[in-house]
């Protein structure tokens, strides 16, 4: 009797001792984690890499990328990052940093923009185009996200960008929003990000190109955004494509004055 009752206190014990434990590896560990891989962001490579082939002479016309023009006039690249997605006058479009980049690579190099786009992430160019982003999108760290939106394209594009969020369609019947509309959501322990307010600083449209540490990649927006796609089980609709843009001014707009901490560190 003794032996049974004091069997089954070391057995409740050692499962309560158990699973709090687990419970607090299980969040804390990711926090630790995250702590421990925010010494060394490997972006930093990335980072360097971009810059040099900013400077650097290549393609067809063996010209560098320094006259390229993000928004704020032919070579300045300083805060450009955070007032992306914006029109351009001379393509007559609305563009992210992704695609600004492809039309100052075909433009001022001679590379073919279209033959880029169609480059798998993580090939040829492709890895290029990351690492420019990457870099940019560092020289423009804890300035406030600020997009324009006085254009009327770029309204536009805000608008198509809020009704492709919430547009639900599929084999599940997912939207964005069905991950990204709510407060508080998590995937197994990934926090998913209220998307359609200002998520914050460092959080969603604040924190991309990232390095994804579970798979060691280092990811611009459009890649984020082809493997949300994915999750929602919808075909890609392209790199730089006028989908992927629109979705870019709906989340750059509602991230208005949070802080930029691109290239950031994910999981
Ligand atoms: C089935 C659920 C699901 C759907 C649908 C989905 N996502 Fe995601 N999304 C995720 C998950 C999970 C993550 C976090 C991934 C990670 O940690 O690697 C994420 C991350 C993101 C992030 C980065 C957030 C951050 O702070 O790092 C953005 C931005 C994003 N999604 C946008 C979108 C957009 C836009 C759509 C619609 C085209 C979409 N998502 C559809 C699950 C989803």
């Amino acid at each position: 009797m003794r032996t049974s009752i004091l069997l089954s206190m070391l057995v409740l014990g050692s499962l309560t001792t158990a699973s709090v434990f687990a419970q607090k590896t299980a969040v804390q560990s990711i926090e630790e984690y995250r702590a421990m891989l925010a010494d060394g962001n490997p972006s930093e490579l990335f980072e360097a890499k971009g810059e040099d082939l900013w400077k650097q002479k290549r393609g067809p016309k063996n010209a560098s990328l320094e006259a390229c023009d993000l928004g704020k006039g032919p070579g300045v690249y300083k805060g450009a990052f955070v007032e992306l997605p914006r029109y351009f006058a001379d393509t007559g479009r609305v563009q992210d940093m992704e695609s600004r980049l492809l039309t100052c690579m075909q433009n001022l190099q001679g590379f073919d923009a279209n033959e880029i786009a169609k480059t798998a992430f993580g090939k040829g160019e492709q890895v290029n185009v990351t690492a420019l982003a990457t870099w940019l999108s560092a020289e423009s760290k804890g300035m406030k996200f600020n997009l324009s939106q006085v254009h009327p394209q770029e309204k536009i594009a805000y608008e198509v960008g809020k009704r492709l969020f919430f547009q639900r369609a599929g084999p599940h019947d997912f939207a964005c929003a069905s991950c990204h509309g709510q407060d508080n959501t998590r995937i197994r322990l990934q926090d998913l990000p209220n998307l359609t307010k200002n998520p914050g600083d460092g959080i969603g449209f604040a924190a991309w190109p990232a390095y994804r540490v579970s798979n060691g990649q280092m990811w611009g927006m459009q890649q984020r955004l082809n493997d949300c796609y994915r999750q929602q089980r919808f075909p890609y609709p392209g790199f730089g494509s006028d989908v992927t843009i629109a979705l870019g001014v709906y989340l750059g707009v509602n991230s208005a004055g949070s802080k930029s901490i691109a290239p950031a560190l994910k999981r």
